[in-house]
């Protein structure tokens, strides 16, 4: 069972992971466990706070060093307790290194996580001790590492034995090939005018994957060509690719 602990001052929003679809299904199933710290509780004063100026002036407020620490260490422990003597700990900010599938693969490979979300501007920088990894979610900033941290906890999730099932698999997502997931269709044959390419209705499956891949490459070609110049395609892809192309010019 991965185990997952979230140094948060609002606790309640990770309640949102445990009810919603397969992720909540997969906690009532055992897969993994998560608890919430809130610093507040481990606060020196009867105000329970969490926050004070910064150091050198300026605007905002920053997350405490102590409590944070405090709210660390029980988290350490509980995971000590649920054995795992060493959790990777990870604190979500813009400033971490970007999210990727690779490192999602990784991260679903670990035995316990503790997630440190901050809020406010920033996090006294003493506490990053107690840190092994920054991740971002993006270039953009969020109010609070909260959703980033259920972000990753989600993607986590999914990709453990057990999640989804053989109809949902991840084996088919984007990224996991370097490439795009391809377009998809449902009933009925045509909608408003627009119809369903006719080869998914040929019962050709070989025919049926070659366009697949193809407009997997196609669509990484028009909308990610950063993803495709890291990847190296294979004669056949390459082929695919051109016919995409060609069948592009000539539509
Ligand atoms: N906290 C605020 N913005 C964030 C981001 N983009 N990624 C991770 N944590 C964050």
């Amino acid at each position: 069972m991965l185990q997952f602990d979230v140094v948060t001052i609002f606790p309640a929003m990770f309640d949102a992971v445990a009810e919603a679809g397969v992720i909540g299904r997969a906690r009532d199933k055992g897969i993994y466990q998560l608890v919430a710290w809130n610093p507040r509780d481990f606060a020196q004063n009867a105000y329970r706070t969490v926050d004070d100026r910064p150091y050198g002036g300026g605007p905002g407020m920053v997350m405490m060093a102590k409590p944070l620490g405090r709210a660390m260490a029980a988290a350490r422990q509980r995971q000590k307790s649920a054995g795992v003597p060493k959790p990777r700990a990870i604190h979500l900010t813009p400033q971490g290194r970007s999210l990727s599938h690779e490192l999602v693969m990784d991260l679903a490979g670990q035995q316990g996580l503790v997630l440190l979300a901050g809020r406010y501007e920033g996090v006294d920088e003493r506490v990053m001790r107690e840190i092994d990894d920054q991740i971002s979610i993006g270039d953009y900033v969020l109010s609070g590492g909260e959703l980033a941290a259920m972000v990753l906890i989600d993607c986590i999730v999914r990709q453990l034995p057990g999640v989804l099932g053989d109809a949902e698999s991840a084996t088919q997502d984007s990224f996991v090939n370097g490439l795009l997931d391809c377009p998809h269709y449902t009933r009925p044959e045509a909608y408003e005018g627009q119809k369903v390419p006719p080869v998914l209705l040929s019962g050709n499956h070989a025919d049926i994957s070659r366009w697949r891949l193809k407009q997997a490459l196609g669509r990484t070609w028009q909308r990610r060509p950063d993803l495709l110049a890291k990847r190296v395609l294979s004669e056949d892809e390459r082929r695919l690719l051109e016919e995409f192309k060609q069948e592009l010019s000539g539509a």
